[in-house]
């Protein structure tokens, strides 16, 4: 059988991640060719990969090369057009979260997948991690009894890319850090949000809150859901010891963590140190699992024509609750979401 041909569009943080994987670790797909609006970076990332075909903007790569899929790797607010522009040329999409700017154009992205007939499946990796799948499991098994309280909570190490600092091409920090925690809300609790309240400060990035007047770097999150679940999101960047993504349920019966500060099980004591641990220094150490595993999820969706697990509606409604939340940032009040 022919591998499926996939193209990565965005080689820059996230970009090399998926294409190393692609190219490394997935089974039935190979990666025909990378895209990049820095072509000099394109071109130096086609060559460390170890592919031959390299170009500067999606276009150019449908015209000329056979591309069964692609996976977007690029800032937010490109995702939209790119995502468009390959499922009318018939390949299938993996396209990092957030999944856009707006609800308009996540529905554009859907509506143009739907009648090109091709997958789309959104970047939250976390629902293909061991731990976060293990208590999900135990949910759904019943074994902590009724969700009724679930806590999700996102620390990263460092600023993002500056586009990623800057709310008019990101969305903010819920959006570029915590968007995971609005999905794992949404999937465990097996409801939407029904109404948001959330708060947010610049406590850390003084600079970046001159330059952007809607910067945050710290913010929580109060969410009640349709089913009457209640929900916490805290998120907070750059913190000053690593990466941590950790979720707690308390069930009817029980509560079940996930995630934990340390990496490894080691430990070393002395009495001049006392206990010596080690924790994540990034997102791509505490999920090196997941995303090899969402990336096979993605190309055995295409070959045995499943649906993904994560879909173009999980992309749009974590971004309805993100939305809603800085709108609900800005007036001070909390917000009730409308539909169904
Ligand atoms: N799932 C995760 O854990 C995770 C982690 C990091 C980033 N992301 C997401 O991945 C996406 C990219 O983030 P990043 O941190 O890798 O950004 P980045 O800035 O490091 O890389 C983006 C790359 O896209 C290129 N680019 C910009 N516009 C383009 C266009 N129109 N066509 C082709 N290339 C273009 C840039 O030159 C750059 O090299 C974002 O949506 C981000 O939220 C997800």
């Amino acid at each position: 059988m022919n591998p499926v041909k996939v193209c990565v569009i965005g080689v820059g943080r996230a970009g090399m991640v998926h294409a190393t994987n692609l190219k490394n670790n997935v089974p039935g797909a190979s990666l025909a060719a990378v895209v990049d609006a820095d072509l000099e970076l394109a071109e130096e990332r086609a060559r460390d990969l170890g592919v031959d075909l390299f170009f500067s903007d999606i276009y150019e790569a449908l015209d000329r090369v056979e591309i069964d899929a692609i996976c977007i790797t690029t800032p937010t607010f490109t995702h939209a057009e790119i995502a468009i522009a390959a499922a009318r040329a018939g390949a299938h999409i993996l396209c990092e979260k957030p999944m856009a700017l707006t609800l308009e154009e996540a529905n554009d992205m859907i509506q143009a997948a739907d009648e090109a007939g091709v997958k789309l499946q959104v970047g939250f990796m976390r629902r293909f991690d061991p731990a976060f799948i293990a208590a999900k499991e135990r949910l759904d098994r019943g074994d902590i009894g009724r969700p009724m309280l679930i806590r999700s909570l996102t620390r990263g190490p460092g600023l993002p890319p500056r586009w990623a600092c800057d709310p008019c091409t990101s969305n903010g920090m819920l959006a570029e850090v915590n968007s995971h925690d609005f999905d794992t809300i949404r999937w465990l609790a097996e409801s939407e949000f029904e109404r948001i309240y959330a708060e947010a400060n610049t406590l850390k990035c003084f600079d970046l809150k001159e330059e952007f007047p809607d910067f945050y770097d710290n913010a929580i999150v109060s969410l009640r859901m349709k089913n009457g679940t209640l929900g916490m999101i805290e998120g907070s960047c750059p913190v000053g010891y690593g990466y941590d993504a950790r979720a707690e349920v308390l069930g009817s019966e029980g509560v079940i963590l996930v995630g934990e500060l340390q990496d490894t099980a080691v430990v070393s004591c002395t009495k001049r140190t006392g206990l010596v641990a080690s924790n994540f220094p990034g997102w791509r150490d505490r999920f090196r699992e997941a995303y090899i595993a969402e990336a096979r999820h993605f190309v055995e969706c295409i070959i045995e024509r499943k649906e993904p697990k994560v879909t173009g509606e999980d992309g749009k409604r974590a971004l309805e609750g993100v939305l809603v939340a800085n709108k609900s940032i800005q007036s001070g009040v909390p917000i009730s979401l409308g539909g169904s």
